[in-house]
């Protein structure tokens, strides 16, 4: 059985639950968690706050800097190890939990580097008076991690967190655990002290609640879905905390009469096939200018029919989805787009010889969505495209923007003009010129506008979230 991580002790739930891990390629069990409580996030959240007050509160940002880079390192160390984990218990083809364990790294890399170079600054003020901005931790910051990426968002959300100085209590989902927990162990070896970073598994409803609920948290960082967001957000009100929220997306590629298709149609692909569609940033809609939209997608569904899903092992473009309700989820969608009338241009296959009781999905291409179908306007979270002809520039940015959603867009197109004036209509946290980059750039600002969430994460600006300022004011005159 995986064990929690609380006060630097590997621990099971103190009543002694556990949950089944299921296999997302065979449906079977083959691991089991501890099954926390409020109880065992009462015990995290203590021992983070004793951390504040205790060694880790002491080091300074240099000291802290250095933990995590060797805990970056240390990842690289174990990275087919982690991989492996990774790829198990989430499905993801071995290459793509791969290339998520290189990430992993990554952000304690440029988190590391940075916890010593952020800098206060001095305000000029009345005669007499030196004034004093400085930068302090938060305290005790609470991170519910979502499992399409469970170790990617691990870095991305705990290791600037650690930077600034808090003490993290980590939520990891119910079907993505197991890499979140051995990194967490790998922390304790390369010297973090006990409760700087700690982790509680368990149900969202449970383990998650609780911890959101906490009087003794002071941030919270969260990525899911829409109505657990809101849940999160009542729970910060609570308890006055702030609090990030990145709730997914319906991104949309605008490709424009002049745009490469040969650049553009491999990015959409991959947009929209990458993890197996669950990505918050995936590229889910493709609106296409008129007069190349049949042209460009049949060019696009010849590429779209080369997708394959199968195991992990089997390292196709795709794996199977996560769990039972994110299979039935997906294939809900896509009854419903043929129920609508929709048309399907182009499926990848599902490879031979996949276990019978996987979450394996077709990657579906449809055509001609209607401007206000589910399809068009929800997030589906699978390897589902779709996509619908525009007249014009203003056409486009409408479409683009008629989702409650805004997490990142792309613009094709050879215009410069254009690039720039769609790229500032899209309304989003991230858009690309002639390019897609899900999920990717350590260094690059990310998070939503509308109903994708509020907050920024990645980058330098996450430092800024995850700390707060005090401004000093000192008279020394006469
Ligand atoms: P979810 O929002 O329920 O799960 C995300 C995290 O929140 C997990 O750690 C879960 O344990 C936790 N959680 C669940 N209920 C909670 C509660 N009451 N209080 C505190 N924490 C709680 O997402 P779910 O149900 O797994 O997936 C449903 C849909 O949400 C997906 O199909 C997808 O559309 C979207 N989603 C978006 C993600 C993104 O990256 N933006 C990631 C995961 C899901
Ligand atoms: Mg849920």
């Amino acid at each position: 059985m995986s064990k929690m991580v609380i006060n630097g002790e590997r621990v099971a739930a103190q009543d002694g639950r556990t949950l089944d891990v299921l296999s997302p390629v065979d449906g079977e069990v083959f691991e089991t968690l501890p099954r926390g409580q409020a109880a065992d996030v009462d015990l995290a959240v203590r021992a983070a706050r004793d951390a504040l007050g205790g060694e880790w509160g002491r080091l300074s940002a240099l000291e802290r800097g250095r933990l995590l880079l060797r805990l970056g390192e240390k990842v690289l160390a174990h990275h087919e190890e982690l991989s492996r984990i990774e790829s198990r218990d989430t499905g993801k083809p071995i290459s793509t939990a791969r290339a998520d364990i290189t990430v992993l790294a990554r952000y304690f890399e440029f988190y590391g580097g940075a916890a010593d170079k952020v800098h206060g600054q001095t305000i000029p003020f009345q005669q007499n008076y030196s004034v004093q901005l400085v930068r302090e931790p938060l305290g005790v910051t609470a991170h519910i991690i979502p499992w399409n990426y469970p170790a990617q968002m691990f870095g991305r959300s705990v290791a600037p967190a650690l930077a600034m100085g808090n003490a993290a209590v980590v939520k990891p989902a119910e079907d993505a655990c197991l890499s979140i927990l051995r990194v967490a162990e790998l922390a304790l070896e390369v010297g973090f002290p006990p409760g700087a970073l700690n982790i509680v598994t368990g149900l969202g409803e449970e383990a998650g609640a609780a911890l959101s609920r906490h009087p003794g948290i002071n941030f919270i960082t969260f990525t899911g879905s829409n109505e657990v967001g809101v849940l999160i957000q009542q729970a910060a009100a609570v308890n006055a905390v702030k609090c990030v929220l990145e709730l997914g997306g319906k991104s949309a590629h605008i490709v424009f009469d002049d745009a490469r298709a040969e650049l553009a149609i491999p990015a959409i692909v991959k947009g929209i096939v990458h993890n197996t569609g669950q990505t918050c940033t995936a590229g889910s809609r493709l609106l296409v200018q008129k007069g190349i939209y049949p042209r460009f997608m049949e060019a696009l569904a010849q590429e779209f029919s080369k997708v394959r899903a199968g195991t992990p092992d089997m390292d196709l473009t795709c794996g199977p989805v996560v769990n039972r309700a994110q299979f039935e989820r997906v294939n809900r969608y896509i009854a419903k787009g043929l129920a609508d009338g929709m048309k399907v241009v182009a499926e990848g296959r599902i490879a031979d010889g996949v276990p019978s009781g996987g979450y394996f999905v077709k990657p579906t291409l449809f055509s001609a969505a209607s401007h206000d179908s589910d399809l068009f306007t929800q997030e589906i979270f699978g390897p589902v495209l779709v996509s619908v002809p525009f007249e014009d520039e203003a056409e486009a940015i409408r479409l683009a923007n008629a989702t409650d959603y805004g997490l990142l867009g792309a613009v094709w197109t050879e215009n410069g003009g254009r690039q720039q004036r769609v790229a500032r209509g899209i309304q989003c946290g991230q858009v690309y010129i002639n390019g897609f980059g899900a999920g990717g750039g350590v260094e690059l600002p990310f998070g939503g506008v509308k109903k994708s969430g509020h907050g920024r994460e990645k980058g330098f600006i996450a430092l800024e979230e995850m700390s707060t300022t005090k401004t000093i004011i000192q008279y020394y005159g006469a």
